[in-house]
């Protein structure tokens, strides 16, 4: 274990110059202009993971590739496969870039650009911690595998179909994920559950075309003003949601969990200055960290309609539009939810107004338990890596897949996130501490060691 950690330590600044290459290729999975540099970035990892040794396979889905690779030369051991993706999140608004998102920085001590963090920064730390195996120790000491997919900041549209069809290569004791973040600066963590979502549009009509504002302002509907009321009405004023149903099912997390987030190091101030906001609002009666992990939310993500250009343009708006996501907790049912929430925006159409609600792509929230021994396995690894005790921690975001990994075929997963809450993952100026890729490749090659007698 010593030579492997010795390689991760030499290997140091070589991982960081490879990363930026995967870096540089702009591999934007909701652009359709991008689904060429999203197969490059296929590509990319595929003949990366070959250099290796690793047998490595590109598999085309209808929409955009995902890579497998494994090596399986450990029989009688553990299999663990890492799952992680390699599709990044438009850079908009590229003004606020301090340096060219695809044109990796360093800048004291932290990598920028799109993607450090969220998430080929984080998933190279396990495939830097397989070569340092190979090199130091000949070879891994456990059965690795990799699924890397390009799809999973679009919901992983492509992956449930692709598992069941390969359900003998999905085969393994534990997956190990790096796709969230830690507690906080020097503070790895484990973390035991995510958000779902539910995402949904409200689509308002309420004529044939936009009319001049001054003839026909004031004796007809206005689309905009007909969907902001639906909007409002979807929030109490103090800031809890107005959704007959919405909160039914929510499962409230366990007396001993809620003590355990109240011991953890952060003031409201400090998470107000992480967001950069100039205030803290959400739901009446629930702390911070109650309400970014184990409450469900309703979050318009976007608005359209009228004039956007420059100056003023007349007119009433006879179309508007807003977009949503629903993010989602323990117990609570994606169609159920996004069911009650289309009743409640149905029953505030006003005469002279059409409506179509449109649901999106939904999945539950995961809970991961804490009492097994993976979970103990990964705290020492972290220990190793990072120099003290994980906290166990919760995060607000979801990644798909997890869902099914663990409810539908009960494969034990490990969140292992090696970010920071400040990382500004889809928005400008994405960085991933090199410190922390660094630990976190010393924690991936002693999570290989640990899972080994585990
Ligand atoms: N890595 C994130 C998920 C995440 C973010 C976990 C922050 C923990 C903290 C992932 O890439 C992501 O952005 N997920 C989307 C899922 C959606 C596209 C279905 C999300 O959470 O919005
Ligand atoms: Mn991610
Ligand atoms: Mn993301």
């Amino acid at each position: 274990m010593r030579e492997v950690l010795s390689a991760v330590d030499s290997g140091r600044d070589g991982f960081v110059e490879q990363l930026k290459e995967l870096l540089r290729i702009p591999s934007i999975s909701t652009d359709p202009q991008r689904a060429g540099d999203v197969r490059r970035a296929a590509e990319w990892m595929a003949a990366h993971f070959a250099s290796l040794g690793l047998r490595a396979q590109i598999f085309d889905t209808p929409r955009h590739p995902l890579v497998y690779a494994e090596w399986l030369g450990a029989p009688g051991k553990p299999t663990v496969l890492f799952y992680g993706h390699f599709d990044v999140q438009p850079v908009d608004p590229i003004a606020e870039w301090k340096s060219d998102p695809f044109e990796p920085e360093e800048r004291n001590g932290n990598l920028y650009g799109r993607g450090t963090s969220d998430d080929k920064g984080q998933m190279f730390t396990h495939v830097k911690a397989v070569e340092s195996w190979f090199k130091a120790a000949g070879a891994p000491p456990v059965n690795v595998k990799f699924l890397i997919e390009g799809e999973e900041e679009i919901g992983s549209p492509n992956l449930p179909a692709w598992l069941e069809a390969h359900r003998d290569l999905l085969a393994c004791d534990v997956i190990v994920i790096s796709d969230t973040a830690q507690f906080g600066p020097g503070l790895p963590s484990v973390c035991t559950g995510l958000r779902g979502i539910a995402a949904f549009e409200v689509h308002v009509t309420t004529g044939s075309s936009d009319l001049h504002s001054g003839s026909f302002g004031g004796a007809v509907p206005n689309a905009i003003d007909v969907l902001t009321r639906i909007v409002a009405a979807l929030h109490t004023p103090d800031g809890a949601v107005d959704v007959p149903g919405f909160y039914d099912e929510v499962q409230e997390p366990s007396a001993s969990e809620l003590a355990s987030w109240s011991a953890l190091p952060l003031t409201d101030e400090q998470f107000r200055k992480t967001a950069g906001t100039f205030g803290l609002y959400g739901e009446p009666g629930r702390t911070t960290l109650e309400r970014i992990w184990a409450r469900p939310t309703i979050e318009i993500i976007g608005i359209g309609g009228g004039y956007q250009g420059d100056g003023h343009k007349g007119v009433v708006p006879a179309r508007a539009f807003a977009k949503f996501s629903a993010r989602l907790v323990p117990c609570m049912d994606p169609a159920r939810t996004i069911e009650c929430v289309r009743r409640r925006v149905m029953s505030l159409v006003p005469d002279g107004a059409e409506v179509e609600f449109k649901a999106g792509h939904g999945t539950p929230a995961v809970s991961i338990p804490t009492d097994s021994k993976w979970v103990a396995a990964s705290a020492r690894a972290l220990e190793t890596g990072f120099g003290r005790k994980p906290v166990f921690i919760r995060e607000g975001g979801s990644i798909s897949i997890v869902t099914r990994f663990v409810g539908q075929y009960g494969i034990p997963c490990l969140l292992l996130g090696f970010g920071q809450p400040d990382d500004r993952i889809h928005g400008p100026n994405e960085k991933l501490s090199i410190a922390d890729f660094h630990s976190g490749i010393r924690t991936s090659a002693a999570l290989l060691a640990e899972l080994a007698s585990a």
